[in-house]
């Protein structure tokens, strides 16, 4: 049911265009009479026909029976059934954890849900919601809402009182349980995960919201609560308001991935109350959210642990530029998002450069704000000026600019090789990056170590001199993408790594699993490419999974055989975006 207000008198006549699917098969659209006001409570029937729009949706022509005016109510009722659409995954017991009951996900962002029911699919439009939903008997439901509550036969009821945009809405259906980890978080899982879940999390996710609070205003969403997924969902996290999805590999045993729910949770802020008004400005939600990430590390873990995991950020960007071109068009902030059947999918503007160039951006408004509090105290300003309305990126400068007229004044939007507008609509590398040097004192020891590593004839010595045993699982990803761009090493010296490292070779940490694969497909190291297999065997996160994949395909005849062998294995669990990605990159006819 869609309770519409006309904003205009309509120049589009009396009909309405929602975003769908061909995976939603609408059998009905009425419209009903006005609450409390008579008429068939059945609603009018009315004309509607699904019509091509995109590779990524249909449109929902809905006719009415005059044009609406400004101000005027309108309550639609579209009976639909969802299927197998990319925003619904319905995973068999096999694909879950625990093995034993099946399992259904939504994934909104960027432009699924339209899978899931018809609506506005636009981060520029926000609105409540609310949902009543049966399943069967021994399941339970979730959405990212602001209260729910249990009914008899198996219904749940919920209620998401603040506006958000489309993607946002989320559900998840499945044999799952929660457990309490702070006064207004808990994280759910499967039974068989959930003692790790509580492990993992118990006492800690209530500071990462309060110094939030401290440094951008209220959290305005009630609960926080985290949902551990089935191995298979894409992403490291999803910020689905009062209930982020996170991937099960984050379940490390020492807190080491954290930064990932730090990350969603500041999404709570940015992304989540300021919305990017289109995806082509995608950085808006990505780049504040990384920097505010950041900020709060920065205050609970202090600058030099802050700084080696920017750096590990970077050195993806860095990856990614050079995979890619820097001067590929997507390597800009503002991307063009052409509409309609031959346009851009914005899901595949999925990269590292809204989130790390992102942040280099924002610290470089507070580079010229010179002033570490003053910057905070206009981030606070910027969520209170612009929360719950979607934006642009010209919306975010202007009101930068205004809040700082000495700034203004000096003209800093046109800096020669800084220019906003530069960094906005010119792809490449960021013209300004902040310094990391605070990270020194962590990165240089791992820096030599890579040194000495990649040798012609190794110093044994000196490389058992060093003791990595006390490291960082970041310090560790850091080393290894160290090695990682030098590789391939020369002949052995991989070998012997392995060996003396069964810290990082043997690794259950996925970040540091998805380092290693990386490793021994670069450096030909056959020996332990079961472990690529098995890494892929494991989960579906598709920043994990692409990079291997093109790595194989780019390797040697061994490795392409590997790729389609484990390829044509997984691809059943892979969620279909990643699998339709994974084809093209084995130039199975997917879509990248
Ligand atoms: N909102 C994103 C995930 C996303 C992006 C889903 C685009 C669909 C389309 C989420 O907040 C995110 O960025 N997750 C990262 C976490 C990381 C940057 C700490 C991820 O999944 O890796
Ligand atoms: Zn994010």
């Amino acid at each position: 049911r869609l309770e519409l207000r006309c904003e205009r008198d309509g120049a589009d006549g009396a009909e309405l265009r929602l975003d769908a699917h061909p995976a939603l098969a609408v059998s009905r659209a009425a419209l009903l009479p006005p609450p409390g006001g008579p008429g068939d409570a059945a609603g009018q029937a009315l004309p509607v026909e699904s019509r091509p729009f995109a590779s990524y949706g249909s449109a929902l022509h809905i006719t009415l029976p005059q044009a609406p005016r400004a101000g005027q109510l309108l309550t639609l009722l579209i009976d639909y059934e969802a299927g197998e659409g990319p925003g619904v995954c319905w995973l068999s017991p096999e694909q879950t954890a625990g093995k034993q009951k099946p399992y259904m996900y939504t994934q909104g962002q960027a432009v699924l849900n339209r899978s899931f029911f018809p609506c506005f699919d636009t981060p520029s439009v926000k609105f409540t919601y609310s949902a009543t939903v049966k399943v069967p008997e021994g399941f339970t439901a979730v959405m990212s809402a602001t209260s729910w509550e249990k009914q008899k036969d198996n219904t749940f009821v919920f209620k998401m009182s603040q506006p958000i945009p489309s993607y946002l809405i989320a559900l998840v259906v499945g044999d799952i349980v929660s457990a309490d980890v702070g006064p207004r978080s808990r994280v759910w899982a499967e039974p068989c995960l959930i003692e790790a879940a509580k492990k993992e999390y118990d006492g800690v996710i209530e500071e990462f919201l309060v110094v939030g609070e401290k440094l951008f205003g209220p959290y305005v969403w009630g609960r926080y609560d985290i949902l551990f997924m089935p191995p298979s969902f894409p992403f490291g996290g999803m910020e689905n308001p009062c209930l982020t999805f996170v991937t099960p590999c984050l379940l490390a045993g020492d807190r080491s991935l954290v930064d990932v729910i730090i990350h969603e949770i500041s999404h709570s802020w940015f992304g989540n109350l300021v919305t990017n008004a289109t995806w082509g400005e995608f950085w808006l939600n990505e780049g504040f959210t990384m920097y505010a990430q950041r900020r709060i590390s920065t205050e609970v873990y202090g600058l030099p642990y802050t700084c080696l995991e920017a750096a590990t950020g970077r050195a993806l960007l860095r990856q990614h530029m050079d995979a890619t071109g820097e001067e590929h068009p997507l390597n800009k902030l503002r991307v063009v998002i052409e509409p309609g059947l031959w346009g851009v999918n914005p899901d595949d503007t999925y990269n590292e450069t809204p989130y790390e160039k992102g942040y280099c951006f924002v610290s470089y408004l507070a580079h010229l704000v010179g002033n570490q509090s003053k910057f905070d105290a206009f981030l606070q300003a910027y969520v209170n000026r612009f929360k719950f309305q979607s934006i642009t990126a010209d919306d975010t400068l202007e009101f930068f600019l205004e809040y700082f007229p000495e700034l203004k004044e000096k003209g800093v939007d046109s800096i020669p090789g800084f220019e906003f507008d530069r960094w906005l609509n010119t792809p490449g590398w960021p013209p300004y990056l902040p310094d990391l040097s605070p990270g020194q004192q962590l990165m240089r020891p791992a820096e030599e170590l890579a040194e000495l590593w990649a040798a012609d004839s190794l110093n044994m010595e000196a490389i058992e001199a060093v003791d990595i045993m006390g490291w960082r699982t970041y310090q560790l990803v850091y080393f290894l993408d160290q090695v990682l761009q030098k590789s391939p090493l020369p002949e052995g010296n991989v070998k012997r790594l392995s060996k003396m490292y069964p810290k990082i070779s043997k690794a259950q940490n996925a970040e540091l699993r998805l380092r290693w694969c990386q490793i021994v497909l670069k450096n030909n190291l056959e020996a332990e490419y079961s472990k690529v297999k098995d890494f892929l065997h494991s989960q579906g996160k598709q920043k994990y999974t692409l990079p291997l994949y093109r790595a194989m395909w780019g390797g040697s005849e061994a490795t392409r055989a590997l790729a389609m062998e484990t390829f044509s294995a997984t691809a059943p669990q892979l969620h279909v975006n990643v699998q339709n990605y994974v084809k093209k990159i084995l130039g199975l006819g997917g879509a990248e």
